[in-house]
């Protein structure tokens, strides 16, 4: 199946970042979030990243200008029914995304795509309740979406070979490195990534060292490119807490027990990066 057009829902950091990706590559993008705002935030962020690349000589005025005209936005759902895939990148939860789902399966072409870019949440379950679930699929983009180069393509049990070959192709044509994860509680990515962060933040919690220092201690003696602490804030410690909850319950297992201390920063209202305050000021 070719994808032509490319309905993009949820215009934050993601999703804004998904639509950037697939308008770069001259996909019809249609970016819908539920208020105006939401979605003229997702288009600064696009015009601002693509303004970068201009500035660094990546891309000329040209090339930005067509990829900007690429986007159209709307705050309906049932303007994405003519879309050949959508991919969902709204607030991680469950029950919101399940009804979206569910709306979704009833509004578009019977072989529209459906992929969710979830961090967590079982495909399986978005799956059945969108009412079609041979067309549901992950299609989960890592955070800076136009730098990182891994998009986990996530099959259920149900998903059927022309959905996610469709996807997987998706992901290739756009300059990504897919991978095949089967649907397991926080796929690959996160069901390792995030007991690593949960446990920098005991590291705070018990005092075992200052912020700056366990960052220090993962970049320099690990290499990684963001220490632990920067790279919660960075998600968004409230993803953060939601990942932590979904592995926890759903592999029934207290190692994935999330820290106090980042249920208790959610919820005093610091998220990292986008409240301003974290482990960091911003
Ligand atoms: N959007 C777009 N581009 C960005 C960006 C953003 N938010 N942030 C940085 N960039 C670009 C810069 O323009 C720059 O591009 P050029 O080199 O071509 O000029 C490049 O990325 C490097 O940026 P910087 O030099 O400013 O800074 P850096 O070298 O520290 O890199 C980083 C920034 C790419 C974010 C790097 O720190 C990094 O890789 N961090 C780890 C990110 C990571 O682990 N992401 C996964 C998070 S987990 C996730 O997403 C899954 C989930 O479900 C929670």
């Amino acid at each position: 199946m070719k994808i032509r057009k490319v309905g993009v829902i949820g215009a934050g950091q993601m999703g804004a970042g998904i639509a950037q990706v697939c308008a770069g590559i001259g996909k019809e993008v249609l970016l819908c979030d539920i208020k105006e705002e939401f979605v003229q935030n997702g288009i600064n962020t696009i015009t601002k990243n693509l303004q970068r690349s201009v500035t660094k000589e990546r891309i000329n005025q040209d090339k930005m200008n067509s990829t900007l005209s690429n986007v159209k936005t709307t705050l309906h759902n049932n303007d994405l029914k003519n879309c050949d895939i959508v991919i969902e990148a709204i607030i991680e939860n469950k029950d919101i995304k399940k009804k979206l789902f569910s709306n979704l399966g009833k509004i578009t072409k019977e072989n529209t795509i459906l992929a969710s870019n979830t961090s967590s949440i079982p495909i399986s379950i978005l799956a059945e309740a969108s009412g079609r679930p041979t067309k549901v699929v992950g299609m989960h983009f890592m955070n800076p979406v136009p730098v990182m180069k891994l998009v986990e393509v996530i099959r259920a049990k149900t998903t059927d070979d022309e959905t996610f070959g469709t996807t997987f192709k998706l992901a290739e044509d756009l300059n990504k490195v897919p991978v095949l994860v089967n649907d397991f509680p926080g796929f690959v990515s996160n069901r390792i990534l995030l007991p690593m962060l949960n446990e920098a933040i005991f590291c705070v919690m018990e005092g075992v060292a200052e912020p700056e220092a366990i960052d220090t201690v993962m970049k320099l003696g690990m290499s990684h490119p963001m220490g632990p602490l920067r790279l919660a804030d960075f998600i968004g410690l409230d993803t953060c807490l939601a990942i932590m909850q979904v592995l926890h319950r759903d592999m029934n297992d207290d190692k994935y027990r999330p820290c106090p201390l980042l249920i208790e920063m959610v919820k005093k209202g610091k998220l990292g990066n986008k409240t301003g305050e974290g482990f960091y000021k911003y």
